[in-house]
């Protein structure tokens, strides 16, 4: 079995600052090395993150993430054990608004943002969806800025 987190929270942080690239290099490469794979997105402020891994490594990485000083705030929507990994492969696939919209997601598929439960798994499908959907996916080198265009 491995364990899961979902999560979300509040950042002052855009993909277009300095800063976001770096994160998602470092959460990279750290998840690399503990075997831990998931998904972040951004979008107007919030981010919302799934991670999972192996239980010895999972808190490790969860503790580095609930102390990171780039965000605030931070929701746990659920947390468990699974037999699979919903994002083998991935150290940490990214998207961002500008890409895809979780917002008109969760209109669109009527979730209640209260009901934890619903919403975890409401944006679980969303991230799901992007995997299949390339052009959403980002790197920051690929981002435009919409203030730009
Ligand atoms: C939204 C968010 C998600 C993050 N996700 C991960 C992650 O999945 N794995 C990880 O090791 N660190 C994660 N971090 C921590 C970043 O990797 C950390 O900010 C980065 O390593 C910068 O560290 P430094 O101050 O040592 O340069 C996350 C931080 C934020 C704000």
């Amino acid at each position: 079995m491995i364990q899961y987190l979902i999560y979300r929270s509040l950042t002052d942080l855009t993909p277009f600052d300095a800063g976001y690239p770096h994160i998602l290099m470092q959460s990279r490469m750290r998840n690399a090395d503990l075997g831990v794979t998931g998904y972040l997105h951004w979008e107007d402020r919030i981010f919302h993150q799934w991670i999972e891994g192996p239980g010895e490594m999972l808190p490790i990485v969860e503790q580095i993430i609930l102390v990171d000083r780039m965000h605030r705030d931070v929701t746990i929507l659920d947390r468990g054990e699974a037999p699979v990994r919903e994002f083998d492969g991935w150290s940490m696939a990214a998207s961002a608004s500008e890409g895809s919209s979780l917002f008109s997601f969760m209109v669109s598929s009527r979730t209640a943002s209260c009901d934890h439960f619903a919403y975890a798994q409401s944006v679980l499908k969303f991230m799901k969806q992007q995997l299949l959907q390339a052009d959403a996916m980002i790197d920051h080198d690929q981002l435009t800025d919409p203030s730009s265009s």
